[in-house]
């Protein structure tokens, strides 16, 4: 590892930097990296997220390209599933949760006043670290949504939409012949599928996972790691994982976090490579986490 690539710690501390831990150098929240992208499908910028009084977030910038797989890593506790959130403004459903910055999608403030939460969270979808199907049948699970947001008129356009849906989360071959019973029924790694074709039933731009794999068998990881890849030609996919193996082989992009600042973001590669900054690289080689 080439100790000359690492962030200087001597550099400068920006006038908004504010230090959520004392145990960490002022300028360490100075991301490194690039933190913009040439054709972005979401900005953030400068978001911060409280809890009551705890701050979580600290002032994070950051874009996210328009269908890349971006990862964001790093110990538990540092803020990535609150960030994720910020995204399709999830939090919004925790009472004490206050965020303040600017998140854009394709130009537009997700937290404008005027801006209505269902179609945002439609055309950002989430997907969480426990399959989360409906009590409803398998059809009935992916026909949700399109038929709330009043996507189709008639069953046989939504049976197109439910058909398809399945068919891009690799499922549809293991479920057309018991679409009419529970979702619950199916394995986890099933399950998990299923979530992600109910979230693409609603044509989303972005998807938001929050450790998908989690609670999934080497067999049905491997199964979810193969439609990232294939998704992302079509949708833009931020993923957070506690496995660094997982974040080299689906993403290209990764960001890393720690106490709340964004680190380090880079080419996936670079990050695993070499990384330039002090508490990446002991992250990545083990050295803490
Ligand atoms: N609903 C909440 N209310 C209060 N504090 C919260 C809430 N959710 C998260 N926090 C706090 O915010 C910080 C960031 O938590 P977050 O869940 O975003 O971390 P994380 O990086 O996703 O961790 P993990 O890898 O364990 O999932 C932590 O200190 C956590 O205790
Ligand atoms: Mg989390």
């Amino acid at each position: 590892m080439q100790t000359n690539t690492l962030y200087n710690s001597s550099a400068t501390q920006p006038d908004n930097c504010i230090n959520i831990q004392s145990s960490i150098a002022s300028d360490d929240c100075h991301t490194v990296g690039n933190t913009s992208v040439k054709n972005p499908r979401m900005n953030c910028r400068n978001v911060d997220v409280f809890y009551a009084d705890k701050q979580a977030i600290n002032q994070v910038t950051l874009d996210i390209g328009r269908n890349e797989v971006i990862a964001m890593i790093g110990p538990s506790g540092c803020g990535k599933s609150t960030f994720l959130r910020c995204l399709n403004r999830m939090n919004d459903t925790i009472d004490s949760c206050r965020i303040s910055g600017e998140i854009l999608l394709d130009g537009q403030n997700i937290y404008d006043k005027r801006q209505d939460v269902v179609p945002l969270r439609a055309q950002v979808g989430m997907v969480f670290q426990k399959p989360n199907p409906f009590p409803k049948s398998i059809y009935e699970n992916v026909a949700y949504g399109p038929r709330i947001h009043g996507l189709t008129s008639t069953k046989s356009d939504l049976d197109i939409i439910v058909e398809s849906s399945l068919n891009r989360a690799g499922l549809w071959d293991e479920v057309k012949d018991r679409l009419n019973q529970p979702g619950t029924g199916l394995s986890g790694g099933q399950q998990q599928r299923l979530c992600i074709a109910r979230t693409i039933a609603v044509g989303p731009e972005v998807i938001l996972m929050d450790e998908p794999c989690s609670a999934l068998d080497p067999i049905a990881t491997a199964k979810i790691e193969e439609l990232i890849d294939e998704l992302h030609e079509e949708y833009t996919i931020v993923i957070v994982t506690h496995s660094m193996q997982q974040a080299a082989r689906v993403s290209q992009r990764t960001a890393y976090f720690h106490l709340g600042n964004l680190i380090e973001v880079g080419e996936t590669n670079q990050i695993f490579s070499n990384p330039r900054h002090k508490l990446t690289e002991d992250y990545i080689t083990g050295r803490f986490g």
